[in-house]
């Protein structure tokens, strides 16, 4: 038998209800927030996440799917969506067309090839946002707020917003040159992949899921005291904004995140629930103001975030959270025969279109096996057509709850469901 490839899941059932319930919400935020919905390529140019994400970033070097099309293109499935809205934004020339800010939101799927556990998928969906063109850190606390409403209406409660700066350019040059410092004596009591980030990236030391809990790392110099004056006013007022929202945050200086793009503001909001597990972290983001330029589109700062629907998802199982999904529809259609399937079908159909949730039996059951079914379905009115009710045009509908049984014209049928539905 073929079997889903590793690290990817099917989506069915009860799951598929609740999932499509939260893609609902999420959109329906995003309509309140007023951002623009975009869509752009499962895959793009190789090229477009060494430059954008970063060639020392692990999702580069050891992550990606990469493969080569018939024309021998370089060519590579997205690992993560950045990097493709902000070639959109570029290709698309909207510094041009739109009045700034820009603000994007997308949802889709990423492609990374990790070790496959709970709440680490090969492929995954996200869903995120992007503001171009605004260098004020109001943005910086819109983005955070985005996450934490969400998580907020789902009723999520144990959750934690960690925040910290890496500063701005000249700010994080500074720091780079403090870790170099002090780690340069200790290089050897770090792991292969720390050594190599010593040289090209030496602020992903930090991140290294490996030497973590070493001392070394406890005590290394903190982006907080390497800030400017401009870089550190910048995080304070993105910290006011973030207390007139209500937003409840930690400042963690160790948390620098594991893409090479970021300036200032960087954040993650971990599930703190029991028994979750170590993939904690259902979204992370941050400032990046040099990332439209190294694409080579002209300087434009950047602010976003996205969060992982996977792990969002085990978070509510965790919580335990009732999602308000229908279970139920409001009418189920019984032909009595086979001479009387396409009568019932086109009512069906003509009540679908009317807005009502119908099924009807395909499979000539028994009249009592289609009751079961009506149960099973959870529907409010069952509607059985014999040839009598063919030839009268007067439907039989019974109320499944009262077993109430009524006999209706046929063009008064969607007046009864209507007024004997409740809203
Ligand atoms: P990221 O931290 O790499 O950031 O991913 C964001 C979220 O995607 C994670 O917090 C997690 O919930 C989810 N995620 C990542 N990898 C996996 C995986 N293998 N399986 C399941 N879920 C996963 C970014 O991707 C940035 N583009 C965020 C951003 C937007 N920064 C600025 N704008």
């Amino acid at each position: 038998m073929i079997q889903k490839a590793k690290g990817t899941y099917d989506v069915y059932g009860e799951y598929g209800k609740r999932l499509l319930y939260v893609e609902e919400l999420i959109e329906g935020l995003m309509e309140k927030y007023n951002y623009e919905y975009f869509r752009t390529p499962i895959f793009e140019s190789s090229s477009l996440f060494h430059r954008g994400v970063g060639e020392t970033t692990d999702i580069v070097t050891k992550e990606t799917y990469d493969f080569k099309d018939r024309g021998n293109r370089d060519l590579t499935l997205r690992p993560e969506g950045t990097a493709s809205i902000v070639r959109s934004f570029i290709e698309n020339k909207m510094y041009g067309n739109h009045i700034m800010p820009v603000k994007a939101w997308y949802y889709g799927p990423m492609f990374r090839y990790e070790r496959p556990q709970s709440g680490r998928c090969r492929e995954f969906y996200q869903f995120g946002v992007e503001i171009f063109g605004c260098e004020d850190p109001i943005s910086d606390a819109e983005v955070i707020s985005i996450p934490v409403n969400l998580y907020k209406l789902l009723g999520l409660k144990e959750i934690k917003v960690n925040i910290n700066t890496l500063g701005d350019k000249e700010s994080r040059e500074l720091y780079r040159n403090a870790l170099i410092e002090y780690f340069k004596p200790h290089l050897d009591t770090l792991c292969d992949d720390c050594k190599e980030r010593f040289n090209k990236n030496p602020l992903r030391i930090l991140d290294c899921k490996i030497d973590a809990n070493k001392d070394i790392m406890k005590s290394a110099p903190k982006t907080i005291d390497y800030l400017n004056e401009k870089s550190k006013d910048y995080f304070e007022k993105v910290k006011k904004y973030l207390d007139a929202l209500d937003i409840k945050y930690t400042v963690n200086t160790n948390l620098v995140r594991g893409l090479d793009y970021y300036t200032h503001t960087v954040f993650e909001v971990e599930a703190k629930v029991e028994g979750f597990g170590s993939q904690n972290v259902l979204c992370g983001g941050g400032r990046y103001d040099n990332l439209v330029e190294n694409l080579d589109g002209p300087k434009t700062s950047g602010v976003g975030f996205a969060l992982g629907l996977e792990r969002l998802m085990t978070a509510l199982e965790y919580e335990k959270i009732e999602l308000p999904i229908i279970n139920e529809i409001d009418a189920y259609i019984i032909p009595m025969s086979e001479n009387e399937k396409e009568y019932a079908m086109n009512l069906c159909m003509n009540l679908r279109l009317n807005g009502f949730i119908c099924d009807i039996d395909y499979n000539n059951r028994s009249l009592k096996n289609n009751f079961k079914n009506a149960d099973r379905l959870n529907s409010k009115f069952i509607i059985i057509i014999g040839d009598e009710e063919i030839k009268s045009n007067i439907i039989t509908i019974k109320n499944n709850k009262t077993k109430e049984e009524y006999k209706i014209n046929k063009d008064e049928l969607i007046d009864f469901l209507d007024s004997n539905l409740p809203s």
